[in-house]
């Protein structure tokens, strides 16, 4: 399809279709989409959804024991620390740590929503326009029910230097793909293994619910990265891929041994230095800390940014073995079980309704 004719031509309006700084692009081909990103979009328009209704807020959180589940994933289990620690205080751990983890979601998430509203103003064509309005809501939900999630626990922390840092760097790059290669890929490709072991092993309905609700969305988003990227990397000289492997490489090095959740021990007077050490060190700390990459190593072999320092990168950090884990049939579980719940919780309220007009 051709551009739209326009009464004028265009080049004589004097418009130009970027500023100086680079950051705004405007575009007057309004007509030619990719067909990829168009479903996406149309997909986007029809998964929006509304917290206030979808989530029922009124489902408890246990105090002592937010998410459930067994210690031994807590990442003190099985230290000194932990083994001396009493009862009250390890059920302080347990909320403060949830608080901590869910508090570093939603400023992601709020990272996310400035992101994705930078790509609206940056990324050359409408297509990726329209489809990053979708995730620009997207995004302001998932700030939403985060917060509203902290406001029933009652413990929220702030920003993380380290993410601080990392969004920092995204949101500083003038160059759009920047934007998608820190958040759409890095930043929510962590999140999306983090929020799937949340997902998968709370007992806390409420915590479960949210997560997969969220995730649900965040798998658009991925594939909305991961489509973009993989159109536009071929383009880029080597140079220029280069220096997109290096940026990556440097902020999985960032995620991988910075969270270490220090604001959480120095709150709760814990002794820092050997929890960090702890944390740093326990071999099922070093595993499950392996596994956030689940999803951001095959993402970029598979949008082409897979040279010898990306692939160095992930051989020094011992997740090199995910670079064929299926991303596609994971963004399929994380739709369907969505969709699982939400089938439950539609037969809850017909039950609910049915109920009250027997009565
Ligand atoms: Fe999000
Ligand atoms: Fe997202």
């Amino acid at each position: 399809m051709s551009v739209k004719e326009f009464v004028i031509p265009v080049d004589k309006t004097g418009w130009k279709v970027a500023d100086g700084s680079g950051m705004v692009r405007f575009t007057w081909d309004y007509d030619n989409g990719r067909e990829k990103l168009l479903n996406l979009y149309e997909k986007g328009k029809r998964r929006q959804w509304d917290a206030k209704i979808r989530i029922d807020w009124d489902q408890g959180i246990d105090p002592d024991d937010p998410l459930g589940g067994p210690d031994e994933f807590g990442p003190l289990y099985g230290s000194p620390i932990w083994n001396k620690l009493s009862d009250a205080k390890k059920a302080e751990v347990r909320r403060h740590l949830v608080g901590w983890q869910f508090s570093q979601f939603l400023h992601g998430e709020q990272g996310a929503l400035i992101c994705a509203s930078k790509i609206v103003q940056s990324v050359p064509d409408i297509d990726a326009k329209y489809y990053a309005a979708t995730q620009v809501f997207d995004e302001a939900r998932h700030v939403e029910v985060y917060s509203t999630f902290l406001d029933k626990l009652g413990v929220a922390y702030p920003i993380n230097y380290n993410l601080k840092s990392i969004l920092e760097d995204v949101l500083h790059d003038s160059r759009w793909d920047m934007t998608y290669l820190g958040m759409q890929v890095l930043i929510e490709g962590l999140a999306l293994a983090a929020f799937g072991l949340i997902r998968n092993f709370t007992t806390n309905q409420l915590g479960k619910t949210v997560t997969a609700y969220v995730m649900q969305d965040e798998a658009r988003h991925v594939a909305f990265g991961r489509n973009s990227l993989k159109d536009y990397y071929p383009q880029l000289t080597s140079k220029e891929r280069q220096e997109r492997e290096q940026f990556a490489a440097e902020a999985c090095f960032q995620m991988q041994n910075r969270f270490l959740s220090e604001e959480v021990w120095e709150t709760l007077d814990l002794d820092v230095e050997s929890c960090k050490d702890w944390v740093k060190n326990a071999e099922g700390q070093i595993q499950f800390r392996s596994f956030l990459f689940m999803r951001i190593v095959p993402i970029l072999r598979d949008i082409g940014l897979w040279g010898q320092t990306m692939q160095d990168a992930f051989e020094k950090m011992g997740v090199i073995g995910f670079a064929n884990a299926d991303v596609d049939a994971m963004m399929q579980e994380d739709e369907s079980v969505a969709e699982e719940i939400d089938r439950q919780r539609k037969m809850q309220v017909e039950d609910t309704i049915a109920a009250g007009s027997e009565a």
